[in-house]
């Protein structure tokens, strides 16, 4: 949810600035802008409406804006319609300060009336136009510099924000800060960028500094400086990002999220390499030690959309291996049910992104009421892998795709090992059956690529479903969980009206819903549930529905009975969820692409919510 990028250096910042931009679309927005200040100190600003593409063209490339620095912003609006009028930047009426803000500004009402009788005006209707005024006013009221004016925004304002400023006085700075949305900084060589997230700047440099909660930099071609929010200067150490800087361009592929798709084969490999060490599972990156996986008795996954899926699959897994209380919560859920969670809880927080505002307020729920946390993240040094007290990062590289398909595979890889390891810990998980489960696991990767080698009865299926209107998609125990997020990513790239059911649940209202024709997907790895799942299938045939179902190869033979049947590679029944998904990945992409839709950027989605 908006992306923020800033550049100083020597190059033209305009191009660089839309360069950027361009790879946090993902993130989800509804308007641009620029803002670039030339060697004379004039500033020109130019937004759009709509795809970052009419800003693109509204400044020829940024061809037609002169000036080494600026800052830019893709707007996802809260406050106000995403027209041209409210997308950032905001500048303020005389043009001193110009700003760019992620976040939301929860006390904005009162601050502008404040403004307002110190003869401020407004012109748009965001929170942000607080935020520039503000800090103009605490700039001219003190005379004491930039960083003392943000200082003092920060004090006063309530909410979640990372800007980027500029001030009319200093063209040759810009400053940042933040708190509880993301933003890193990226050190060149005699340039410097800030950027909400790391694919914006890794074309230039891959030297970052992460700016923690509550601190401002500043930024000048040859140094950056960080102080807490008390104006004392802070040391930051240098990280260096090890992504691939292909993994976060397209390669030739049409969409970022069929590369993502035929990248899964990778991403579940460089996981399991990097925490499988010959026929042993080592957590020592993660920190976690063996005193602590023995002394918590429950475990809460916490995680939003997919993550949370991938929570719902590990219930299964971790209770079927450690026999302890294992619950799964919708992070945006959690805190508000006064949870019960304490000192003997295990919090595992998912998110790719790490910076999933719900997911944030849920492990520093947890934090407070005593858990130990702990989170599986994708992007290093992230607000929730900063928050946690231990970390296990999947290795998928970045996730361009609104729609997460690699990111949601190496979870459920990192969730494998964990329960593997703490069922050794704490239950003597025997010696063979552990190298059982790693050779299967082993196996998790090629087993992905024959199935994507098979795509054929699936764009055929595509093009046959595309015009569906309901599809219901029922499984059993784990394949309840695989069939929940199977019909997220029918819903939110092919817009397809989809519900997961756990399939003995369905005969309890929703099977009425079933008419002449409606899609019902059935998912059969279960051996134990085989026969209760295909009788509910069967249930909702004799209704009118058009059946399809997805199993192991070689021992169930279903399609005597059933529309059609994709067959999957046998493996460990509580792995199938790796498996089962990725059928759904590809049918949700064919039947996109059959529509039309914008597969990476699906409407009214953004990749990182950032917001409550
Ligand atoms: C958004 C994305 C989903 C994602 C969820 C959680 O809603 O569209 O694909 O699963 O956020 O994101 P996270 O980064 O925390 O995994």
């Amino acid at each position: 949810m908006c992306g923020i990028v800033g550049y100083i250096g020597d190059r033209q910042a305009a191009p660089v600035l839309l360069d950027g931009l361009s790879k946090l679309e993902y993130r989800g927005y509804d308007s641009a802008g620029i803002a670039v200040v030339n060697g004379n100190g004039d500033f020109t600003v130019e937004k759009s409406s709509g795809r970052l593409k009419f800003l693109f063209d509204k400044t020829c490339g940024g061809k037609k804006i002169d000036g080494v620095c600026g800052i830019g912003h893709t707007r996802w609006a809260t406050h106000g319609l995403p027209n041209e009028l409210n997308a950032h930047p905001h500048v303020t009426a005389d043009g001193y300060v110009t700003v760019v803000h992620n976040g939301i500004i929860e006390n904005y009402v009162e601050l502008k009336t404040k403004l307002e009788k110190s003869g401020y005006s407004f012109y748009s209707q965001t929170d942000t136009e607080v935020i520039v005024n503000l800090i103009d006013y605490y700039y001219k009221k003190y005379g004491l510099g930039p960083v003392d004016a943000i200082s003092r925004f920060m004090n006063r304002v309530r909410g979640s924000y990372a800007i980027a400023v500029m001030f009319k006085n200093d063209p040759e700075v810009i400053y940042a800060a933040r708190k509880d949305s993301p933003m890193i900084l990226g050190v060149g060589e005699g340039e410097s960028f800030l950027a909400s997230d790391v694919p914006a700047i890794l074309k230039y440099t891959r030297n970052v500094l992460y700016l923690n909660n509550c601190e401002i930099a500043e930024i000048k071609k040859s140094y950056i400086k960080i102080f807490d929010i008390d104006k004392n200067p802070v040391f930051r150490e240098h990280k260096l990002i090890d992504w691939d800087i292909s993994a976060a361009e397209k390669d030739g592929w049409e969409h970022f999220m069929i590369k993502e798709i035929h990248e899964q084969p990778k991403a579940v490999k460089d996981t399991l390499g990097s925490f499988v060490n010959g026929n042993d599972i080592d957590l020592s990156e993660t920190g976690i030690d063996e005193n602590i996986i023995k002394t918590f008795r429950n475990i809460t996954f916490v995680g939003c959309g997919s993550a949370y899926h991938v929570g719902v699959t590990l219930q299964y897994v971790f209770e079927s291996l450690l026999r302890i209380p294992v619950r799964v919560e919708l992070a945006s859920e959690f805190r508000y049910r006064n949870p019960l969670v304490d000192s003997q809880t295990l919090i595992i927080a998912i998110s790719q992104s790490g910076e999933t505002a719900d997911t944030l307020a849920a492990i520093k729920e947890a934090k407070k009421r005593g858990a130990v946390t702990f989170s599986i993240v994708n992007v290093v040094g992230s607000s929730i892998s900063r928050e946690s007290d231990y970390v296990m990062y999947t290795k998928a590289g970045p996730e361009i795709a609104v729609a997460t398909t690699k990111a949601y595979s190496a979870q459920l890889i990192c969730g494998y090992l964990l329960a593997i390891k703490f069922s050794e810990i704490r239950r003597g998980l025997s010696k063979s059956e552990k190298e059982k489960m790693l050779f299967e696991l082993g196996g998790i990767s090629e087993k992905i690529e024959s199935i994507l080698n098979n795509k054929e009865q699936l764009q055929r299926l595509a093009a046959e479903k595309s015009n569906t209107i309901d599809v219901f998609i029922i499984g059993r125990g784990i394949d309840y969980s695989a069939s929940l997020e199977g019909a997220l990513k029918l819903k939110e790239i092919s817009y397809v009206h989809t519900e997961a059911f756990a399939a003995g649940e369905l005969k309890h209202g929703t099977i009425s819903l079933i008419e002449n024709g409606t899609l019902v997907i059935g998912i059969l790895t279960q051996k134990d549930l085989f026969e209760k799942t295909r009788s509910n299938m069967q249930e909702t045939r004799s209704r009118g529905a058009t059946l399809l179902g997805i199993t192991f190869a070689g021992e169930n033979k279903l399609e005597e009975e059933i529309d059609s049947c994709i067959y999957i590679p046998k493996i460990h029944e509580l792995f199938s969820a790796s498996l089962v998904v990725i059928p759904l990945q590809l049918l949700s992409y064919y039947i996109s692409i059959q529509k039309g839709n914008d597969v990476d950027k699906p409407r009214n989605l953004a990749k990182s919510v950032t917001v409550e």
